[in-house]
This record gives structure tokens, C-alpha cells and sequence, in this order.
């Protein structure tokens, strides 16, 4: 059986008196695939932001409850940490418009002040590429502005920019939903892809 990656029990979210997520217990296993269905409005986007403790950057915003990390409540962790083990792609993507294709894959790492040398960057910006799907497109324009490409292939940058700082869940609100039918196939194949990576390496 699949260990637990992700469990929450009697989590609940507000903004301000509005009682957005209520009382969720779930448990994700590891290297699985798993889609959170609902009405728009019911709460899926906030319980998603709680994971990786966004949801508390919002003015009256708060919650109760647990979220656990294997066995760490994030809670109790720093929300940077939390936010390195926890990616999240967001519904419309956001690459960082003034930075080339090379420099949004590395983005985290420059974010947090790490240093790693000249090849291990060529060699994570190529991975990370690879496996978003990416690499074929753009690896002759690594220097051009993520911002010139299309809405799919800028949406898979954000993908590869997530999983370039490897981290142990990567979440993803609605992350085809601006996107055209082509570019949305592409990306739920990845999708499948990247759990297949995941479980065997
Ligand atoms: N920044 C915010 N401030 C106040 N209320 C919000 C904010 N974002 C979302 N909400 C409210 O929280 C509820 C859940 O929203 P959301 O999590 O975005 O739903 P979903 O992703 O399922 O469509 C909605 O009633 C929405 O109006
Ligand atoms: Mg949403």
C-alpha cells in the first residue's frame, strides 16, 4: 500500500466570516495522481492555498485545524519551507515576465539564495524542461522572455519551474483552464508522465 504524502484532518479555511473549506479530512497517498472536483466557489482553489500556506497572505484570512507533510504539520513549519516541499501552479500561468525562458526554471533557486554552479543550472534547466514537455520548443531560445510564448507552452514553463526546486508535492489549480483543447491535452499528458517519472525514480 501507497504511504501518505498529504493528511488533513477537521481543516477549515475563512476569509474573514466566510467559511470557505469546512471540516476536510483526506488523506493523498504518495506518487499519485489525485483531481479535487467541485462547483465553482466551493473551495478548492483555498484549500489548495492552504496547502502551501498561501491562504494566510490574505487580509482576514485564517485557519484551524491540521495539514501534515508525512508526519511535519505544516503548520508548525516555516512557509518558506513549506512553499520549497509544496509547488503549486496557479490557474493562469505566470511566468516572470522579464525573465528569459533559462532564468524562470532557475527562479526558485535564485529566490532562495541558493548557489549552485554554471552546468548544474544547464543541467536542471534542461531537466526540468524535459520533463514539462518543453524542451523540444524552446531549447534554442532559452534566452528569449518566457513572456513570448504561447499560453500552453507559458503554463508548461511553470510547471517546469516548479519541479526544478524537486519538490515532494506540486499542486495545480485548474492549470488548463485558460488554456486552448491542444495545449490542455499536452498538459494532462504530462501530467500522466510526471507521476510515471516520479514512481520510478
Ligand atoms: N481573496 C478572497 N477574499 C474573500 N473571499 C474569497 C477570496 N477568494 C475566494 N473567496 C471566496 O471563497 C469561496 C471559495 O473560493 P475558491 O476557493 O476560489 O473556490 P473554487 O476554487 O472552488 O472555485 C468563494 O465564496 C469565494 O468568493
Ligand atoms: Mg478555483
Amino acid at each position: 500500500m501507497e504511504s501518505t504524502i498529504i493528511k488533513s484532518e477537521n481543516f477549515n479555511a475563512w476569509f474573514g466570516d466566510n467559511h470557505v473549506v469546512k471540516s476536510v479530512t483526506v488523506d493523498i497517498p504518495k506518487n499519485s495522481l489525485i483531481a479535487v472536483m467541485g462547483p465553482s466557489g466551493c473551495g478548492k482553489t483555498t484549500f489548495l492555498r492552504c496547502i502551501n500556506r498561501m491562504h494566510e497572505l490574505t487580509l482576514g484570512a485564517r485557519t484551524e485545524g491540521s495539514v501534515r507533510l508525512y508526519a511535519d504539520e505544516i503548520y508548525d513549519m516555516h512557509p518558506i519551507l513549506v512553499r520549497l516541499k509544496i509547488g503549486m501552479v496557479f490557474q493562469h500561468p505566470n511566468p516572470f515576465p522579464n525573465m528569459s525562458i533559462y532564468g524562470n526554471v532557475i527562479a526558485g533557486y535564485k529566490l532562495n539564495g541558493r548557489k549552485i554552479s554554471r552546468s548544474e543550472k544547464d543541467d536542471m534547466v534542461e531537466d526540468s524542461l524535459r520533463k514539462a514537455a518543453l524542451w523540444m520548443e524552446v531549447r534554442s531560445t532559452l534566452r528569449r522572455k518566457g513572456s513570448f510564448l504561447s499560453g500552453g507552452q507559458q503554463q508548461r514553463l511553470c510547471i517546469a519551474r516548479a519541479i526544478a526546486m524537486k519538490p515532494d508535492v506540486l499542486l495545480l489549480d485548474e492549470p488548463t483552464s485558460a488554456l486552448d483543447p491542444i495545449s490542455t491535452s499536452s498538459i494532462e499528458d504530462l501530467l500522466i508522465e510526471l507521476k510515471k517519472i516520479i514512481r520510478s525514480s
